[in-house]
């Protein structure tokens, strides 16, 4: 082991020739990551009774002390992230590395998503990190969903309750969001635009009644070939992106409206219970399967508006605008009349406050480098509404091989942090690792999630941010 001790903070030319390490070391175990095969100590259960369950992650004692004292928060706005890349990628280069999953149902299937839940979930595992007597600074990761629910965190973390009790938002916070504790950094990894852009950037305008998902207005047919689609992606006609668009706004108008007047009865105590309602909405759920029109052309979402840093593999970077190098989802057959895989199943409070947002109807549009018409402040869980609050250091990623890339621009746009960084990662899919289908040539992107985190890595260490210059 001592051995090993030393190769692990040398080049990783030395690394490849360790791999074949045993875990006969008591309270040690083989972690498989992209620098290799390591030995790291075993996990430990974290669980506070309440559903929020995970484990502690920790890098092996030979690793730089200063990066151990810092302690990275991994959650995701839904799922489980117990075994994601960053619990094993982040304490191989020697950061403690909290991996919890939140108590929203793991499933998938119902949606099972509240705003203020998810911020007080995060807030115990931040505090849990604060009390560990070996941490010093504790860092939010949030990828995608888990993005918009971090960036939300550290906005009302850092100013309180009125970072989302304003008359902009669509359904204010309540006090029992108050005194949560803020973290020292964030980073946003593909970041979504926000479970609510994402929900609206879900809406099949073709649906005709609220109560069912069977009945379809066929000149709004997304899979319709007259309309622009083939088996291998879509080039939709302008004039069908035209009626799409305006059919996604004006239907989206009708339910935030009705969810508003549902809420106003309840409030009133003249709903259909005392408290809340059920809401569900067809074809609207916000997962990325059902992401619509964006992801069957990829002619949308396209390119950046400026030239930021590009991550090649094998440590190359270039500063260029950034083009999304990903595929069409062409053949995910519509889920319009699937009641799990198509509908939004929520209720009309945890709608307004998780998954509604704010457009302007006559604006909202969807180009190649940008969505307009979309009131970002109006949300609790749009990025772009919440980065300007953060004041912490903030790195904001994009990962090329998917469409929510895009985003990583616009926050870093809106970010107020004095310290703010940002990077893509070159054919990285959503989940970080290689889209080897958007590869022009086998081995072209390399291993991205190796790219991604070691410059994570850079970005955490950099002296005078967390550690001490
Ligand atoms: C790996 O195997 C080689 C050849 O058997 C051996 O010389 C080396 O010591 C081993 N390394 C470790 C870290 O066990
Ligand atoms: C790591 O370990 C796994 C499982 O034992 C093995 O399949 C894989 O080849 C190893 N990877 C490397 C790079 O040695
Ligand atoms: C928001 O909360 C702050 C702090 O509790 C309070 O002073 C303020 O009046 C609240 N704003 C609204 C619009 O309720
Ligand atoms: C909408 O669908 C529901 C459920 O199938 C049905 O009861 C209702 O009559 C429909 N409304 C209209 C206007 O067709
Ligand atoms: C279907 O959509 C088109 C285009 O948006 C619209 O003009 C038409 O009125 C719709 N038909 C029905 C039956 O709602
Ligand atoms: C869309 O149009 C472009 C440019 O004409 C073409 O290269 C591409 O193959 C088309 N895509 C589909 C799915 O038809
Ligand atoms: C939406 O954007 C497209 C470019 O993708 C543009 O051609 C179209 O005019 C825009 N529509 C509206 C309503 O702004
Ligand atoms: C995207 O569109 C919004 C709204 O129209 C605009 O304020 C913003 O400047 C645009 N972003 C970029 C990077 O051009």
């Amino acid at each position: 082991m001592k051995l090993f001790a030393g190769l692990l903070m040398a080049s990783s030319v030395v690394l490849a020739s360790d791999r074949n390490l045993s875990s006969d070391l008591p309270g040690t175990q083989i972690t498989s990551t992209s620098l290799g095969n390591y030995s790291l100590p075993i996990t430990s259960l974290v669980t506070f009774g309440t559903g929020v369950i995970g484990g502690l992650f920790r890098p092996n004692s030979h690793q730089n002390p200063a990066k151990a004292k810092i302690g990275v928060l991994v959650m995701h706005a839904e799922q489980d992230y117990t075994t994601f890349y960053p619990c094993s990628e982040l304490p191989v280069r020697g950061y403690t590395t909290l991996c919890l999953n939140n108590a929203q149902s793991k499933t998938g299937l119902m949606n099972d998503l509240d705003f203020e839940t998810m911020m007080t979930d995060v807030g115990v595992g931040v505090q849990y990190l604060n009390d560990l007597p070996d941490i010093d600074q504790v860092v939010l990761w949030g990828h995608s969903g888990g993005g918009a629910m971090m960036a939300a965190y550290q906005n009302v973390a850092e100013n309180s309750v009125s970072a989302c009790n304003g008359t902009e938002k669509l359904y204010p916070c309540s006090a029992a969001v108050d005194n949560l504790p803020p973290a020292d950094g964030i980073l946003l990894i593909d970041a979504n635009f926000g479970l609510s852009t994402m929900t609206l950037l879900s809406v099949n305008p073709a649906i005709e009644n609220e109560s069912t998902g069977t009945e379809i207005n066929s000149t709004l047919n997304l899979y319709s070939p007259q309309n622009g689609w083939t088996e291998n992606g879509a080039n939709y006609t302008s004039g069908f992106a035209h009626r799409f668009f305006g059919g996604v706004a004006s239907r989206w108008e009708k339910i935030v409206s009705s969810a508003e007047e549902r809420n106003e009865l309840i409030k009133a105590g003249n709903g259909e219970y005392t408290d809340d309602e059920g809401l569900v909405i067809p074809d609207a759920n916000y997962l990325g399967t059902n992401n619509k029109l964006i992801s069957q052309d990829t002619r949308y979402l396209a390119h950046t508006v400026y030239k930021w840093p590009l991550l090649h593999k094998e440590g190359r970077v270039s500063t260029q605008v950034v083009p999304s190098v990903r595929v069409a989802d062409a053949g995910i057959p519509s889920n319009v009349d699937s009641f799990y895989d198509g509908a939004l199943k929520t209720t009309v409070t945890r709608f307004l406050s998780t998954f509604a947002i704010r457009i302007d109807t006559t604006l909202f549009n969807v180009t190649a480098d940008n969505i307009t018409g979309v009131d970002w402040t109006s949300s609790q869980t749009a990025p772009i509404g919440s980065v300007p609050g953060i004041s912490k250091p903030l790195l904001t990623m994009g990962n090329t091989g998917h469409y929510e890339y895009l985003n990583a621009e616009k926050i870093y746009l809106a970010a107020k942090s004095e310290d703010k960084s940002i990077a893509f990662t070159e054919g990285a899919q959503h989940t970080i690792n290689t889209c080897t289908e958007c590869e022009t040539y086998p081995g072209q992107f390399g291993n991205t999630v190796k790219t991604a985190f070691d410059f994570m890595d850079k970005w955490l260490s950099k002296p005078g941010r967390f550690i001490a210059a």
